[in-house]
Parts: C-alpha cells; structure tokens; sequence
C-alpha cells in the first residue's frame, strides 16, 4: 500500500521506533525489499537515487516499486522516495513521474545556499503535496574524506543552525550529520548523541539516519531516543547482493545460464539482509493495526 513518507515517518517518531528506508536499483533489490517489509509485517521506505533513475529509467523504476508495493505488500505502508536530489531540476523530474517525498541534498553548498535551494524546493513540492527532506552538515563519502584523517567537527550538523534551517525552509525531514558516513568509509569513533539531542530539542521533525548500513543494536537504539525515525540503507544490500552472485557465478555448473537463477538468489540474498534491519530498527509487526493479530514469519 503506497503510504506517505511523512506519515510512515511520523508514526515512527511517535511510537518510539524507526523505520529502514533502503535503496533500490533493479528488479531483484526492489522485490526483496518490498517481501521483506511483508514478511515483517513493516512499513517501509524504498528509495532511488538521480543515478539510479539514469540506470533504470525514473519512470520505469518508480513503476517498478510501486506495482511491487501494490501487489506483493497490499497491506504494508511503502513510502517511494528520491534520495539525493541535488538540483530542483531533478526533483521536478521526480515529482512529475509520481514520486511524493523527494531529498534535496545541498549539504555541499554554503549554509546561506543550502537553505535558499531548499527553501524553493519546499515551495514547489508542498504546493504539489510532496514532502521533503533537507539535509544539514554532511554525510561524508570515501573519496570526499580519507579515512583515518577526518576532522568530525566539519561534517557535523550545528544544533542552532539546524533550527533556523527547519523554522526557515519548511522541510518535513532533516537528515543530520553526527558521525555517521556513507559505504566503507570509517565513522566516528563514537557517534555524537549530545549534539543529536540537542538537534532534537530544538527542530520538532523526524530525522533520518544516512549511512546506516552498518549501525548495530546499541547506536541505534541511542539514536532513535534522541529523535531518529529513519535510517538509509544501501551498502548492505550491494555487498549481499554481490557477494551472493559471486558465489552463484563461482557454481556454474548447478545454475546454468539463467539468470533468473543466478539473480534469484541474489534476491533472496537481500531480502534477508533487509530483514535483519528491519529487525535491528524495531519496525517489525508496526504495519498492523493494533486490534489486528500479527501474524509475523
Ligand atoms: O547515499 C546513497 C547511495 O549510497 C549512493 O548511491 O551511487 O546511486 O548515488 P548512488
Ligand atoms: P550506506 O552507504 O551506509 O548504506 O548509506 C546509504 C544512504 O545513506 C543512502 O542515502
Ligand atoms: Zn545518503
């Protein structure tokens, strides 16, 4: 069941949980997130990237998520998202192919720019019914930082800012930068908690988690006390998945020439990684109606 962001959002915060919101490129990625959120009984968020919607075709894999969503989780809140919009031309693009949460990602620019930008794009989407989430600080990637020589304090997102930024632009998400880092790069130490209070007493919004792919029980647990109702998943699912084909691909001989074997597996492969996140996030069984018995593989 396609459900807003901001509501699957929303209801996380309130309840005290958080939600996954994973990372789709092709058939087999979009299938077994959407089983796997049925199987848990789990609101869910699958998203895609600008690169993703050149690969795949925006219209086609928007499509793709949506007849999956309809068909194989009727009853599990799914919410499509644009992650990493970094222009309002490719955010216009999304939102005309159907997409009603976007990202606008400025977190490279300066704060002045950033919150220009997204401001506008707030005012395109919101007038549409589309709800957006801004970023503040930065979510560093490797190659933007090497590892071991980061200097956390200038990735990190200012509590006072992050307030002005969310009174001011009127996003319905803030992606905030604690310590956390996309792919392999190493994150910090120790995430910073106090400053993610602080974030939280001063913005009342959902915030999402980027680079979430290797957060464990504890942090997560820390980060969803302190205001945390999403966390982005992407690497896990491409290290599953490759690691998987490998193996199949290494087993020739038993699978043959057909790919649908060769990427079923793969697909198996991810479902049940996303299950385990579902798992660590607390979402499992939060698509049921409280009356309703859950019933959960
Ligand atoms: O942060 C988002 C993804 O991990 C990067 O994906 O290579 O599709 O831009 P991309
Ligand atoms: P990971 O690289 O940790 O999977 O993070 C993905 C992400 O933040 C997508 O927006
Ligand atoms: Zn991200």
């Amino acid at each position: 069941m396609i459900t807003s962001v901001k509501e699957i959002l929303t209801k996380a915060k309130e309840g005290g949980y958080a939600v996954g919101a994973f990372n789709t490129v092709n058939l087999e990625t979009t299938r077994a997130i959407v089983e796997a959120a049925q199987e848990m009984r789990s609101p869910v968020i699958i998203q895609v990237t600008e690169k993703t919607m050149e690969y795949s075709g925006g219209r086609l894999i928007y499509n793709l998520v949506k007849n999956d969503a309809e068909f194989y989780a009727p009853e599990i809140p799914v919410g499509i998202h644009l992650d990493h919009g970094h222009s309002l031309e490719i955010i216009q693009r999304a939102v005309a192919i159907g997409f009603t949460s976007v990202m606008y990602d400025g977190s490279r620019k300066s704060f002045a720019d950033n919150m220009e930008i997204t401001k506008k794009v707030v005012e395109f989407c919101h007038e549409k019914g589309v709800d957006v989430q801004g970023e503040l600080g930065n979510v560093p990637y490797l190659g933007e930082a090497q590892m071991g020589d980061i200097d956390w304090d200038k990735y990190m997102t200012d509590p006072t800012r992050a307030k002005t930024f969310v009174e001011e632009t009127g996003i319905d998400a803030l992606a905030v930068a604690i310590g956390n880092a996309h792919g392999f790069l190493k994150e910090r130490a120790q995430p910073d908690f106090e400053r993610m209070a602080l974030i939280n007493k001063n913005c009342a919004l959902p915030f999402v988690l980027h680079g979430a792919s290797d957060w464990e029980n504890g942090r997560v647990v820390d980060a969803i006390k302190n205001g945390v109702s999403c966390f982005n998943v992407d690497t896990a699912i491409r290290i599953a998945f490759v690691n998987n084909l490998i193996n199949s691909v290494g087993s020739q001989g038993e699978l043959g020439f057909d790919l649908r074997k060769l990427l079923g597996g793969a697909r198996d492969a991810v479902k049940e990684t996303v299950k385990a996140k579902i798992k660590i996030f607390g979402s499992v069984g939060k698509a049921c109606a409280e009356e309703k018995v859950c019933d959960i593989a």
